[in-house]
């Protein structure tokens, strides 16, 4: 067995020496965190950047095993907010100095959703003169859209694998054209070949995963050569089925610790990419998202869905913050940054510098 201290010295981790590091534990995973927070300091310094979170509609096609949004869920009210409520939320945003925002939803392929999207992304560049940065998290969609999409503004894309083993990837995920691992594929390729900074991201603690598979997700990352991540711990609900395999999984905690372990050996493998600091790890720990800011994720979506919608975009259960107005999570997201160690990064896009570099 090699010491945790050597292989941090190692250039290019192989996948045994990443699998020992998401083990470590004590005196070892102290040395994970610190090696991650000295490499995040290094390359990106200490800012913290904000992405204002709007969950536009909980309307989805998709019947995802692990997902509370899912098609088959009937247990909660759909919503779709209207055109002025986004462009009031981008607002805000742009007040507030944000720098940028996130639109999330349901996944939905339509023409109607399309030009929908691309209007409001056209509309968010013009209120903002400009300013603010969009990351879109829409989901599968033809590589057409993907352009219109871009070509209206949009420069980032986030498009979890959710795990990149394929046979995982199945078993989380019904068996039918609309949930192909292939298709997940094609489509992270063609963001990236449209110029999108292209994110992705998995789950952490799911049903049948092994330590192997997350190495394999960090690999998988390497290799795709990606400019960003979100990646958080998976959480039961009790309108899916896997919650049937609720007694199998790790204990919380022990997910919530893998997910840091997870964000610190990416920080180390990929120093200078965007790592967001999701907001699954509050659902955990009150303080779950400044414990990852501190050892390595850069990037914090602070939800700006106006508060009435926001117990319906339960994908997991104990979402947080989700009785609370935009302008009062703002004000505790400020102290809590600065207890991290961190600043926040107002009024700047706050771009992969992974990204960046490959432009050069
Ligand atoms: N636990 C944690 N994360 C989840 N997601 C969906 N359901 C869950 C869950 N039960 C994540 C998926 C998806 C993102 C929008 O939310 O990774 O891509
Ligand atoms: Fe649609 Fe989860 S099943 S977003």
């Amino acid at each position: 067995m090699q010491k945790v201290s050597e292989i941090l010295q190692k250039p290019i981790f192989s996948k045994e020496d990443i699998v020992q590091l998401l083990k470590s534990e004590n005196n070892d995973r102290q040395l994970v965190f610190a090696k991650a927070k000295e490499i995040k300091e290094q390359e990106i310094g200490n800012l913290v950047h904000f992405r204002g979170l709007i969950e536009l509609s909980n309307i989805c096609s998709k019947d995802c095993y692990y997902c509370g949004i899912r098609k088959s869920n009937k247990n909660f009210a759909r919503y779709n907010i209207s055109d002025e409520q986004v462009l009031k939320a981008a607002e805000f945003a742009y007040k507030e100095n944000y720098g940028s925002l996130v639109i999330q939803a349901g996944e939905i392929e339509s023409e109607k959703f399309t030009n929908r999207i691309e209007k409001l992304l056209q509309q968010i560049k013009k209120l903002s003169n400009n300013k603010l940065g969009i990351t879109i998290s829409l989901g599968e969609q033809t590589p057409e859209v993907y352009k219109n999409w871009f070509d209206a503004g949009a420069h980032r894309f986030l498009l979890r694998i959710e795990s990149s083993n394929k046979e995982l990837f199945e078993k989380i995920h019904p068996k039918n054209r609309n949930h192909s691992f292939e298709r997940r594929l094609e489509c992270l390729k063609s963001l990236k070949e449209i110029g999108y900074q292209t994110g992705t991201g998995v789950m952490i603690g799911l049903p049948f995963q092994t330590y192997e598979d997350l190495a394999d997700d960090i690999l998988f990352m390497r290799d795709f050569d990606i400019d960003m991540c979100g990646m958080g711990p998976f959480i039961e609900h009790p309108d899916t089925p896997l919650f049937e395999f609720k007694d199998q999984l790790m204990p919380l905690e022990k997910r919530f610790d893998l997910t840091l372990k997870m964000i610190a050996v990416l920080r180390i493998v990929m120093k200078d990419i965007n790592i967001a600091s999701a907001t699954a790890l509050q659902a955990i720990d009150p303080m779950g998202r400044e414990k990852a800011l501190k050892i390595g994720a850069n990037i914090i979506m602070p939800n700006i869905t106006p508060e009435k919608y926001r117990d319906d975009y339960s994908l997991y259960t104990n979402k947080p913050c989700t009785d609370e107005e935009p302008e009062q999570c703002k004000g505790c997201l400020d102290a809590r940054i600065a207890i991290s160690g961190n600043e926040i990064g107002c009024n700047e896009w706050g771009d992969s510098k992974h990204f960046k570099r490959k432009k050069l």
